[in-house]
């Protein structure tokens, strides 16, 4: 069989890692796909960066002109940050019919129902795991092992860096901004910080998981969203004090037949599992009406865990599991959605 070949737009902390995994596990991933995956080009925006994981002779580029008109290039990982020029650049792939992965979940939240509709029209894919929850399989929970349940709610810490920051904060004194800055070096932050310590990054997450899994178009403005950017020392130290522990919450809640939707620092007690997810780890718990409760937790970001959601959609792409997943978004986005609680 002819080797899969993938662009990696992006060559940062999750791309890098992308490169690290198929380079470490090239033969067994190989098998698992059914075929060799073989990074054919690089898009960065600096050429001369020395690279670490980069594999030799692959062809590094600043434009991603050289991605769309090779027609070798079947598959393209996206995985720069932001919506310009990442969303321009994923509908330029999918137009010349290249299936896409991506990381992105502000592109996913500002942007997937056009992507999706694009991709549908040009009868290609978009696998999006590591978007919410890093290394957390939860969009594959959601819309394929979950889907014989009407989920009823989905309690959540969605964003390391706030998660790291508290923890830090907390258990080694650190200063906030000494706490974001080793979130920053650990490679979990986003390039623009803000938006994770102000719960928007969490907050979106929040919003694509809520829509699969709730079949409900939401936007932020839909709900209460504050971060822990006025979270200081003195309030984890009181909260620890009665028992319990600050985290950042993101809860969506089927009530009386409305969705209650809501991201804040929530003061949670030190006994529940939820209280003891620390550093950049995220755990979504998930009540479905058959199931009951189920609770994924691991690693929400950083280079390998991250990489590992995006090597699976990968993998998926290449054995054509990629379309299961894909068709079951849009079965359950045809369902009759609920109102939201304003
Ligand atoms: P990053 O370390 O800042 O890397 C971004 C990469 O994109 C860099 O290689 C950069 O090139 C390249 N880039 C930026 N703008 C570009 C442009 N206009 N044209 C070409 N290349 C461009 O970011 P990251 O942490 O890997 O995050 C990538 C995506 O994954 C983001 O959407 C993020 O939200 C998401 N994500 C990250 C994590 C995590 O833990 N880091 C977890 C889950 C999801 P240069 O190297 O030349 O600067
Ligand atoms: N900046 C994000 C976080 C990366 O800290 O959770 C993972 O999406």
């Amino acid at each position: 069989t002819s080797p899969l070949n993938i662009a990696l737009i992006g060559f940062g902390t999750v791309g890098s890692g992308v490169a690290r995994i198929l380079s470490t596990q090239a033969k067994n991933i190989a098998v698992r796909a059914g075929r060799e995956i073989r990074i054919s080009r690089v898009v960065v925006r600096d050429p001369d960066k020395a690279r670490e994981f980069l594999p030799a002779g692959v062809e590094v580029s600043t434009s991603i002109d050289d991605v769309i008109d090779d027609p070798q290039i079947q598959l393209v990982a996206q995985l720069i940050g932001g919506i310009d020029p990442a969303f321009d650049y994923m509908k330029r792939s999918l137009a010349a019919g290249k299936d896409v992965v991506t990381a992105n979940k502000a592109l996913i939240y500002a942007h997937g129902s056009e992507l999706f509709e694009r991709a549908a029209a040009n009868e290609r894919t978009i696998g999006f795991e590591a978007a919410v929850a890093g290394g957390i399989p939860i969009i594959g929970a959601v819309t394929q092992a979950l889907t014989g349940n009407q989920i009823l709610s989905l309690e959540a810490i969605l964003n390391g860096t706030s998660n790291f920051i508290l923890t830090r904060m907390l258990d080694e004194q650190h200063a906030y901004a000494d706490a974001l800055k080793e979130a920053q070096r650990l490679g979990y932050a986003e390039a623009d910080p803000a938006m994770d310590v102000d719960g928007t990054d969490a907050a979106q997450k929040l919003a694509i998981l809520t829509q699969l899994a709730f079949s409900t178009p939401v936007k932020l403005d839909d709900f209460v969203r504050q971060g822990i950017d006025g979270i200081e020392l003195l309030d984890l130290q009181v909260a620890a004090d009665l028992g319990y522990k600050i985290k950042l919450l993101a809860t969506a809640r089927l009530q009386n037949k409305r969705l209650e939707i809501s991201v804040q620092p929530t003061l949670i007690s030190c006994d529940r599992t939820i209280a003891q997810i620390d550093g950049a780890d995220n755990i979504v718990a998930v009540h479905g009406d058959a199931v009951g409760n189920t609770t994924f937790s691991g690693a929400g970001a950083g280079q390998l865990p991250t990489a590992s959601a995006v090597v699976a959609d990968i993998i998926d792409y290449a054995t054509g599991r990629t379309a299961v997943t894909f068709q079951s978004i849009l079965r359950s986005s045809q369902q009759e959605p609920w109102p939201v609680q304003p």
